[in-house]
């Protein structure tokens, strides 16, 4: 990036170092952003590497003779052996192509602007300021964090490093549906669906999550009993029958809770006002209601500033209407119903979703009152710092409530690869959401002991025997080694991660029900077998190929971002987490090395 040459120079005479400053003042007037050309023949091509970005500027004022010496994390330079003040403006030309604006110091060093090398390399790095002031290049090759097993990996305890994932603020997520209380993914289709992986993952995450972090601060803001003195009765008027619009009833079945009441609750704005605490911060609110359908719910949110929020919750079909922010959690049906809510996701999820900008942060919101109108019946009304059961029990049920005839959760929409050259129809499998839906469903059969899910779990594996050209999973490279399809297409694309999830859901099933499940057994065996014999073709010795597309295509390969080359590490990492194979060990350690810059040597 630069060169660095030794230089035995004495100091410049005061005068000439009185021209140089002159000249720098010169070129400083005029302005950076004149691009000398350098012979007729060169091109000056539009776009920004040719601009200095107001970075690259700042970062020149300042290092133009400020006398501050540069953080030695930024690179070994020293403003002394810069020439302090006699840098020189010089083009640096790119590959005979284009020129950049670079400076040149006395004794010969030229320095590139990082904005340039960043993107020429595709690299990643920020100005780091600590904490005395001082300000530094924080240079980071890759983006992406690796997960490393802490112990070996258990198919009963956490799924894989899920626990640090929160799938539902993710992009690609609409919303929680609110009568599902899964999410809904815009990928392919911005309309929404619910996409079977993604669901699975929101299922792992909150079942690992709730096996692995602290047990949640819960704040219960109404029991049944009608005890709290926070209800507000606006106006307090009673019902035809002389009763209050407001009281508590007895309820001894197991609706009424461990105290065997519930609340009535019947009016046109019956409030619940919240004395400020500091755990009202918690926004993951769960309620017990039985509504009437001109039943519904608004919590409103204070933020830091002062700013007020709300969300709304009813008894409709509709997931989500927008215009009133307002939750659907499907039609009232004289049933009880638990709402498992986490407040400030629906906030951001409502305003991403109308287009508009949520200028609070969730950890600067609180709830400060929530309102009632209609009539239901209420009980255990809590305010909680998380909340986790609830969610992957939704993720199981829509997985139960989804899964077809053949074992499969089919993806409704077109999913179209290479622009168009590889196309899988609505309604196509995927061996990823095979083994993700597997993953989930054999942890909820170990939670809960129910053999329903196993079950299920178990029909999910008739897939893997399907070919792809015949609406299945399975394809095989070259005709010798079996893959298991993310992305099934004709010809196959050969998609790494997905596979590896997959195996993973194999193994679980396999570890989950052992000798009635052999066939499983077979199909992780034969798959990573494979995946040794594979594995290889997917390094370019700089990084990872997220496909094998182009063997299938004969087109340029698709280089996986670093997000997914440190997927394919950490999913190598888990898998030595119990088999302990030096080619998986050794694969694991260079590609990692790759994320540092490092690569494989050449000839
Ligand atoms: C996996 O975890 C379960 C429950 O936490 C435990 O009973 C079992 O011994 C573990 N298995 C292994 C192989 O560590
Ligand atoms: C896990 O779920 C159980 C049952 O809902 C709950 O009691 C426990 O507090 C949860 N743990 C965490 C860490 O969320
Ligand atoms: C809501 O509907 C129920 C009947 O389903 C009715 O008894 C009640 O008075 C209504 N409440 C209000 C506030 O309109
Ligand atoms: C097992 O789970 C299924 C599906 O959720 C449910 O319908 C059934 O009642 C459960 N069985 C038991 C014994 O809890
Ligand atoms: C799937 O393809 C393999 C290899 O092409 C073939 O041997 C096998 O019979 C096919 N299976 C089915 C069910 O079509
Ligand atoms: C993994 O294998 C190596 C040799 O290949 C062995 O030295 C090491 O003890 C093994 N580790 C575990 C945890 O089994």
């Amino acid at each position: 990036m630069y060169s660095k040459q030794k230089s035995s120079k004495m100091r410049l005479p005061v005068r000439r170092s009185h021209i140089y400053l002159l000249f720098l003042f010169v070129i400083f007037t005029i302005g950076w952003f004149i691009i000398i050309r350098l012979d007729g023949k060169l091109k000056v091509p539009r776009g920004d590497v040719l601009r200095p970005s107001v970075k690259s500027e700042r970062w020149l004022r300042k290092h133009d003779g400020s006398g501050s010496s540069l953080n030695p994390l930024a690179g070994n330079w020293n403003l002394k052996d810069l020439g302090g003040s006699s840098m020189k403006r010089i083009d640096c030309l790119i590959n005979n192509e284009y020129s950049i604006s670079c400076l040149k110091s006395r004794d010969g060093v030229v320095h590139v602007p990082f904005n340039f090398v960043k993107k020429y390399f595709d690299i990643d790095g920020h100005l780091v300021k600590t904490g005395d002031g001082r300000e530094y290049l924080s240079w980071e090759h890759s983006y992406s964090k690796i997960y490393r097993p802490k112990k070996p990996y258990n198919s009963s305890g956490p799924f894989l490093w899920f626990e640090n994932y929160n799938v539902e603020v993710r992009d690609r997520v609409k919303c929680i549906s609110g009568s599902k209380g899964v999410p809904i993914s815009t990928q392919w289709e911005p309309n929404g669906h619910f996409y079977p992986i993604q669901i699975a993952q929101f299922g792992l995450s909150h079942f690992s999550k709730n096996l692995t972090l602290g047990k949640p601060r819960v704040l219960v803001l109404e029991d049944g009993s009608l005890k709290q003195d926070q209800w507000i009765r606006e106006p307090i008027k009673k019902d035809s029958s002389g009763l209050p619009m407001i009281h508590p009833l007895d309820d001894y079945s197991s609706h009424g809770g461990s105290n065997g009441k519930v609340v009535y609750i019947n009016g046109d704005k019956i409030s619940f006002k919240l004395k400020k605490r500091r755990s009202n911060s918690d926004l993951s609110l769960s309620v017990r209601l039985k509504p009437s359908s001109n039943f519904s719910m608004t919590v409103f949110l204070i933020s830091d500033s002062g700013k007020e929020y709300s969300v709304s919750y009813a008894p409709i079909d509709e997931d989500f209407v927008d215009d009133e922010t307002t939750y659907g959690f499907g039609a009232a049906n004289e049933a009880w119903t638990t709402l498992a809510r986490d407040v400030g996701v629906d906030l951001q999820k409502a305003y991403s979703t109308s287009g508009r900008k949520l200028s609070a942060k969730s950890r600067g919101l609180h709830v400060s009152e929530i309102v009632f109108k209609g009539q239901t019946l209420l009980d255990d009304l809590l305010l909680s710092s998380s909340i986790h059961e609830p969610h992957f029990f939704a993720a199981v049920k829509w997985l139960m409530e989804s899964q077809d005839r053949q074992g499969g959760w089919p993806i409704k929409v077109t999913r179209k690869l290479s622009s168009g050259s590889l196309v899988l129809q609505p309604g196509w499998y995927s061996a990823m959401a095979q083994g993700q839906g597997i993953s989930l469903l054999t942890r909820m059969y170990q939670y809960t002991k129910n053999e329903t899910y196993l079950k299920a779990a178990i029909r999910a594996l008739a897939l893997f025997d399907g070919n792809s050209t015949n609406g299945g999973i399975r394809t095989y490279f070259l005709d010798k080694y079996v893959w298991f399809e993310e992305y099934p297409t004709v010809p196959s694309s050969f998609v790494l991660n997905g596979f590896i999830y997959s195996l993973f859901g194999l193994y679980d099933l396999k570890n989950t029900c052992e000798k009635l499940c052999i066939k499983s057994t077979h199909l992780f065996e034969d798959g990573l077998n494979s995946l040794r014999q594979l594995l290889p073709l997917f390094d370019n010795g700089f990084g990872t190929l997220y496909d094998l597309r182009h063997l299938s295509l004969k087109s340029e390969p698709k280089l996986a971002r670093w997000d997914y080359h440190t997927t394919h590490i950490n999913q190598l990492l888990y898998l030595n987490s119990f088999l302990n194979e030096s080619q998986f060990s050794n694969t694991a350690k260079r590609w990692i090395g790759y994320m540092k810059g490092r690569r494989a040597p050449h000839n």
